[in-house]
């Protein structure tokens, strides 16, 4: 059964943690939802662990639809998260709107994530007035790490947690059903989450946070320039992966691949196609 927004606003009444984990295409996507992932968020990560960018800085609109949508395909009754991209919102409230209807409509997302406080309140009132859901994400907000100081932890000082808190609760207020937490101090992320009714789901974040996520590729290995602190890998896929290539490109090499049984045969008698 197809999970909502009210299930997960029970689920942190009763205490049952969320698991969230981000999917970009089909088959993956399938698959975590056979295993009972109760949110799937098309993250811009994939920028990085995909499209092979430095920064989710340059991801666009298309690339975003194109994998959302292949989600959705793949996990038709999963609970579909599309990111907003960076440039999709920060134009005016008006873009947002339009920007954010386009992942419910064209590539059938359940809800939109965006990034930042009280500069995108009024994008969150806008797109919920729009009948668009709206997670948030507060913290480490890669999209703009530069203005940050780069991939640091976030909230550790007082002013930073006040700010942090007041934001969340904003966020919250303008309509967002969650809230993401990225790389903050566990203490900071527990208060932030008895504090508010909606849950949040963090990274980085400590145990206290209502529910989880990680992306797909870090969590099995899969992508290995580099891995944050905050990640735990439950599998670690890409030397068995190497492994396969390095194997095949051995038997091709050899002549061991293909053998008969990867081959076709008939009774046809082709020896007078041979010219000589
Ligand atoms: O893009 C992403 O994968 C994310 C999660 C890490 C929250 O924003
Ligand atoms: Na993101």
């Amino acid at each position: 059964m197809k999970k909502t927004i009210k299930d997960f606003l029970s689920m942190k009444v009763d205490r049952e943690r969320i698991s969230m984990l981000t999917a970009y295409d089909a088959p993956m996507a399938g698959l975590m939802a056979d295993c009972g992932v109760d949110m799937l968020l098309v993250g811009d990560s994939l920028g990085m662990v995909v499209l092979g960018y430095d920064s989710t800085v340059p991801v666009t609109m298309e690339q975003m639809l194109h994998h959302c949508a292949a989600v959705r395909r793949g996990a038709p009754e999963a609970f579909v998260i599309g990111d907003m991209p960076f440039g999709s919102y920060q134009t005016g409230v008006r873009d947002a709107v339009k920007n954010g209807i386009r992942f419910v409509k064209e590539a059938g997302c359940d809800a939109v994530k965006l990034e930042g406080g009280s500069e995108v309140l009024e994008v969150v009132e806008a797109l919920v007035a729009a009948g668009v859901s709206v997670m948030g994400h507060l913290g480490l907000t890669p999209q703009t790490a530069a203005q940050l100081g780069g991939y640091r932890v976030q909230g550790k000082d007082l002013d930073g947690a006040r700010k942090m808190l007041a934001d969340a609760r904003d966020l919250q207020e303008a309509g967002a059903f969650s809230l993401v937490l990225e790389c903050v101090p566990a203490e900071l992320a527990g208060i932030i989450s008895s504090e508010l009714r909606i849950p949040t789901i963090g990274i980085g974040a400590g145990a206290e946070c209502d529910g989880q996520v990680l992306v797909i590729n870090d969590m099995l290995g899969m992508f290995e320039r580099f891995l944050p602190k905050f990640v735990k890998q439950y599998q670690n896929l890409a030397p068995m992966m190497r492994e396969g290539v390095k194997g095949y490109v051995a038997e091709v090499k050899s002549g061991d691949f293909p053998a008969a049984e990867q081959s076709f045969f008939t009774k046809t008698d082709y020896s007078t196609l041979q010219s000589d």
